[in-house]
């Protein structure tokens, strides 16, 4: 077996993630109504911790729907990509880039694995298993931020770039159209995007997959504020918030609050704010937009990505796209 060269980890990122962006994000969305936040700063060290125990939840079905149609058409999926190279955005602990990874290999096509990720100590350690279980492929890690960095990922002539969970679903309307423009500027004609989408269907459903028992997710949630005091020296009460999902049937996507359960004092320094939120108050935290194949498929032709294969799980929960420039 030919070995590759050592992984190689760039980070693109302000290593100091107090940097300008978060301050300019906080002062931003708490200056908005209803007052928001950014979800990349959902991911710091125990955020991505507790991610990964919501993929474990029985009601968060997501998860499981995803890596069902990828098992069980990864094949296809490789054939179809024919990519020497495969980038993934938000690739987290990487279990489900194992199953392309398999397949992809498989093929003899594939040189180098270059997964994307804001959460450094996640991906470092991603980094190092992919590169021992696959030796003879270049895995060369980006900690990056997939709203930026596009153009600075890898380059070569056959690159598939991977977007699954449906984090494209946490990205407002305004920033998904900018995020998709951003990605057909940087695909060729014989790239493809491989995209995973969380489906529109019944509301109970959905409430379930956001709020369960356990708590996980709350805690998930309301680690935002502990990623704020910590960053920006504040003194926000956690334990003040109460966690408020709900379903916003005209936008279509679950919207995850914090409530301030009385009046609650807002001081980070860091941002230079101070104000106080009143009880009963709420700040959004998260959304996550449900999709209908007909609708992503046109927000793709929109920015002239063509949708060449659609894959579903048996339940119908989530599908994954395969789309693309057309040949010139
Ligand atoms: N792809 C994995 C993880 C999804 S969770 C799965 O499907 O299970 C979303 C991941 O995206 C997290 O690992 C988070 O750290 C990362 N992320 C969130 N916002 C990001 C951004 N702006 N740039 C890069 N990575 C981001
Ligand atoms: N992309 C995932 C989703 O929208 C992210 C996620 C999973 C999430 N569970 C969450 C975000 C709970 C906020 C809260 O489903």
């Amino acid at each position: 077996m030919n070995a590759a060269p050592e992984p190689v980890v760039s980070v693109l990122l302000d290593p100091d993630r107090a940097g300008d962006s978060l301050i300019d994000d906080v002062r931003r969305g708490l200056g908005s109504h209803p007052r928001t936040l950014s979800p990349k700063w959902l991911y710091d060290d125990r955020g991505s911790e507790l991610f990964d125990q919501i993929t474990k939840l029985p009601d968060y079905y997501p998860f499981a729907a995803e890596h069902e149609i990828l098992s069980e058409h990864a094949d296809e999926i490789a054939a179809a990509s024919g990519a020497s190279t495969l980038i993934e955005l938000g690739s987290g602990t990487s279990e489900k880039s194992r199953i392309l990874l398999d397949a992809f290999t498989a093929t003899g096509r594939l040189q180098r694995f270059s997964p994307v990720d804001v959460s450094e100590a996640t991906l470092r350690q991603a980094t190092e298993a992919l590169a021992e279980r696959y030796p003879g492929l270049q895995v060369e890690a980006v900690v990056g931020d997939f709203t930026l960095h596009l153009a600075q990922l890898p380059g070569g002539d056959c690159r598939t770039i991977a977007f699954l969970g449906s984090t494209i679903g946490n990205l407002y309307r305004e920033e998904r159209a900018a995020f998709l423009g951003a990605l057909s500027d940087v695909l060729l004609p014989g790239d493809s995007l491989l995209l995973g989408v969380d489906l529109v269907k019944s509301v109970d459903r959905l409430i379930a997959a956001y709020h369960d028992r356990d708590g996980v997710t709350e805690d998930f949630v309301r680690n935002v504020l502990h990623v704020l005091n910590r960053e920006l020296g504040g003194e926000i009460d956690p334990g003040g918030f109460s966690y408020v999902p709900f379903w916003d049937p005209q936008m279509e996507r679950m919207d995850l609050r914090l409530r301030a359960e009385m009046p609650q004092r807002v001081r980070l320094p860091g941002a230079e704010l101070d104000f106080t939120l009143a009880c009963g108050e709420e700040v959004r935290v998260e959304i996550s937009t449900k999709f209908r194949v007909s609708g992503i498929s046109a927000e793709l032709e929109e920015v002239g990505l063509a949708v060449r294969q659609v894959w579903t799980d048996r339940e119908g929960d989530f599908a994954v796209l395969l789309a693309g420039k057309p040949a010139r």
